[in-house]
């Protein structure tokens, strides 16, 4: 994207439109945060509930305190502006969403009717360009239909989204697949609302003591999680995915049994598996996600493998488990959820 389109693209959102544009985690739905029409579109051109807070995206730090307050009637909080700032310089730009209190600045439609503001300042250079040119403050939502996979392919945004936008900025391939990690700095200790490529361990070296949403503890699964998206039906499939866990040939032969009786009654069916164990099924369609143990390369292809699925009208879909450590945790937090939980143990 040249100079002029960015240009155009900025022109768009000061006058109220909505241009999607890529970031380094998956392509974003812009719209003028501090705009409540805007805001209102953006919800509407998703299909998503508008009580589910949209993240403000940013180019520069010092605009964060036209939006965050990290005062109490004119006191400083206790600390949370040492921790922003430490965070910021570390992981900024990057993949990283800070929950702030908001300012009257940010418009109740912008946060989903809450007082506070979650704020990403992105490393994709288009992205940082794009809000520059218009005016500072984007906010986005992933650019998928509510419910679907995020995209991380131009041809997901203009499979889900043409028709319902003024434009979409092409960037390629996104670089990371997964969206931003969360940290809600209004909680004491500062808390995990998602996880993602910036990692606990990262954040504690930083800031100290960081603890995980208890929805993300496996405790409370019943209590309303903090991050309002979190509690919708996301990133999934139009198929049925269950993941399968437990040794190797228990895995295999689990899902080999249940791809033939599927396909005896004409039902298509879809594997998701690491390289090494490609030759291990006899679905029709079976799709590698990367080596063994290279969750940043799963990470980057879940999204697109369901979306592919989805295309090629793939019914009953069986992933093996993936994701341990690191950027691990939200490949299996996504994958999941995906799943709507559903974990089969083969032992
Ligand atoms: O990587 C990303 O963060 C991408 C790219 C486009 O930047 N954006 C993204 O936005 O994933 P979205 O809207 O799909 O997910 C935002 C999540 C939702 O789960 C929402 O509930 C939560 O952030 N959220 C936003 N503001 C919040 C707030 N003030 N308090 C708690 N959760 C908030
Ligand atoms: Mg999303």
């Amino acid at each position: 994207m040249n100079r002029e389109g960015i240009k155009k693209a900025g022109l768009i959102i000061k006058d109220g439109g909505l241009v999607a544009f890529p970031t380094e985690t998956v392509y974003g739905l812009g719209g003028d945060a501090l705009n409540p029409e805007s805001s209102k579109k953006i919800y509407e051109a998703k299909g998503r509930p508008s009580d589910n807070p949209l993240i403000v995206h940013i180019a520069d730090i010092d605009d964060i305190y036209g939006i965050a307050s990290m005062e109490d009637d004119g006191y400083p909080m206790d600390g949370i502006e040492d921790k922003m700032l430490s965070l910021a310089r570390a992981f900024w730009p990057g993949p990283l969403t800070v929950i702030l209190n908001k300012t009257d600045r940010v418009p109740h439609e912008t946060t989903g009717g809450l007082d506070t503001v979650a704020i990403r300042m992105p490393s994709d250079n288009i992205a940082r360009e794009f809000i520059r040119a218009s005016g500072g403050y984007i906010a986005a939502p992933s650019a998928n239909i509510s419910g679907r996979p995020s995209p991380t392919r131009v041809k997901h945004v203009i499979e889900d989204m043409d028709g319902r936008i003024d434009m979409i900025i092409d960037g390629g391939d996104v670089d990371i697949g997964v969206e931003s990690t969360i940290i809600d700095l209004t909680d004491k200790p500062a808390m995990i609302l998602r996880p993602g490529a910036i990692t606990i361990d990262m954040l504690r070296d930083v800031i100290g003591e960081v603890v995980y949403a208890p929805n993300l503890r496996g405790e409370d699964k019943d209590k309303a999680p903090k991050a309002p998206g979190m509690k919708y039906r996301h990133y999934a499939p139009k198929g049925e995915l269950t993941v399968v866990r437990g040794l190797r040939e228990n895995v295999a032969a689990y899902i080999n049994d249940k791809a033939a009786l599927y396909k005896s009654d004409l039902i298509k069916v879809g594997v998701i598996c690491v390289d090494e164990h490609v030759l291990d099924y006899k679905a029709e369609i079976v799709r590698c996600i990367g080596k063994q143990g290279d969750d940043e390369e799963a990470s980057k292809r879940l999204y697109s493998i369901l979306r592919d699925f989805d295309t090629e009208g793939v019914e009953v879909i069986y992933s093996e488990e993936l994701g341990a450590e690191g950027i691990g945790v939200a490949l299996r937090n996504r994958l999941l959820k995906a799943a709507g939980q559903r974990i089969v143990d083969t032992g």
